[in-house]
């Protein structure tokens, strides 16, 4: 295998070393995701091994060497990139290390595959795009949702016609995880080390979803506000941002609940014309994790929410006996379903599709196609959310700047122009 990658040798599987950075959520989600490809994905070849870890929290430097099973961990990510055992890295700190650690990865030449929405703004995320470019290393950003099989089969219904010519798209990520007023003032409500709220945490996975399935977005007029204004402080590196803490010191909450936008899209393959409305919001009382998308065009709609991620709706033609919508369950023909289950409503997860996002990352780094979310993509849905932020600001619509090779799995749209 190529990539600095050693062949054990007793299956022809090549060793892959795995360095993490961060043993939060999702550094545990990157971890098992590793660990599945041998079994899910057997024909990639590659035999993942936890090498080294690193987290400024000594208890989850512990946690990532006694539970997890790196052979190594320490405080600083300095160690992870300087181990020659370690072939990639996962960056799964909070936002404000993402530049830092990114850039220096890049130069260490260690491909990496990142969380979302990379930088604290689109200059952040443009850095570290330029410094992967430069180095030529393999990237992959964790915009996991892309990986849905109701998600990829509504993408090839719109790349093949099924639906016609798209009219306009509703996309919402609508979370609870902050509804109640006392829920812990995280590392994600301060600037510091967010950046934007909603906008950067939510908006994020909506513009990356909608970018995948439809195409690009051209210009947007934006809102954003914030409904809860303090909270109570929890430290770095403690608890969980789903957190309530009742009698804790409180501080002022520094970034947008809410962030909504109307969207024009960029003319493109199956978008001229298009037109549609963006919304996340972290404090919404009834949705818990309610990332969804609905596609309408002239000769069909369909729509999808990952509160049922195993099912989406699909409606086809005008009218008729039928005439109406019918619920499609998730099935071996639908991405990459039947890695996970054999047969429908058996239904997948969300850990799933942290799986198939490392699958789509080693098969990039392994020589094959590039189908996951790459650093462009990321730099080109930070775009989007910086016109997002700017509008919001002046209140009048903004256009989105081009950036270089993001391709969302197609063809580069780079020659788009906005309306
Ligand atoms: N793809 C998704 O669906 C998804 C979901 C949740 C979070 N995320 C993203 O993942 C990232 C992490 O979020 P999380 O929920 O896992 O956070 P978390 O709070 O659970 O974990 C963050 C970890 O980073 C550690 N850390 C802080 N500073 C550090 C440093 N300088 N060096 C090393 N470690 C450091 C903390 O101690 C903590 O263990 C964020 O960028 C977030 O936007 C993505």
């Amino acid at each position: 295998m190529d990539n600095g990658h050693h062949s054990d040798g007793s299956d022809g599987a090549a060793t892959l070393g795995v360095g993490l950075i961060s043993v939060g959520w999702m550094g545990k989600l990157h971890t098992r995701a590793y660990q599945a490809i041998p079994v899910v994905y057997p024909e990639l070849g590659v035999r993942p091994r936890l090498v080294r870890a690193a987290d400024t929290a000594p208890d989850r430097a512990a946690y990532a060497r006694e539970v997890l099973g790196y052979a190594r961990a320490s405080a600083d990510y300095r160690d992870v990139l300087a181990d020659p055992e370690v072939d990639v890295v996962s960056i799964c700190g909070p936002n404000h290390v993402h530049r830092e650690i990114a850039v220096a990865a890049a130069k260490a030449g260690k491909p990496f595959w990142i969380e979302k929405p990379v930088g604290r703004d689109v200059t952040e995320t443009a850095d570290v795009a330029a410094a992967a470019r430069e180095a030529g290393v393999e990237t992959s950003v964790g915009y996991n949702y892309r990986g849905a099989p109701a998600v990829e089969r509504i993408r090839e219904l719109i790349a093949d016609g099924t639906l016609g010519r798209i009219t306009n798209i509703r996309s919402v990520f609508y979370c609870g995880y902050a509804a109640e007023p006392k829920g812990a003032l995280s590392w994600r409500f301060r600037r510091e080390f967010a950046g934007s709220g909603a906008l950067g945490d939510l908006l994020s996975h909506v513009v990356d979803l909608v970018q995948y399935v439809v195409g690009p977005i051209g210009e947007v007029s934006s809102l954003l506000s914030t409904v809860h204004t303090e909270r109570p402080i929890l430290p770095m590196g403690s608890g969980t941002h789903f957190a309530v803490i009742e009698d804790g010191e409180m501080a002022p909450v520094e970034n947008d609940d809410h962030a909504a936008a109307l969207v024009r899209f960029a003319p493109g393959p199956y978008t001229t014309g298009a037109v549609g409305t963006i919304e996340a919001s972290r404090v919404i009382v009834g949705p818990q994790c309610g990332l969804a998308i609905e596609v309408y065009g002239t000769e069909g709609s369909a729509s999808w929410n990952f509160e049922q991620l195993n099912e989406f709706r699909l409606c086809l033609g005008r009218g008729g006996p039928n005439v109406g919508y019918t619920t499609v369950l998730a099935n071996a023909s639908m991405g990459d379903y039947s890695r996970f289950q054999p047969g429908p409503a058996n239904s997948m997860g969300f850990d799933d599709l942290k799986v198939i996002e490392a699958k789509k990352f080693l098969t990039a780094l392994t020589g094959g196609a590039r189908l996951g979310a790459t650093i462009h993509d990321a730099h080109q849905d930070a775009q989007v959310l910086a016109a997002v932020a700017a509008s919001s600001e002046d209140g009048l619509w903004h256009p989105v700047s081009t950036v270089p090779d993001a391709t969302y799995g197609r063809q580069p749209h780079a020659e788009a122009t906005h309306a």
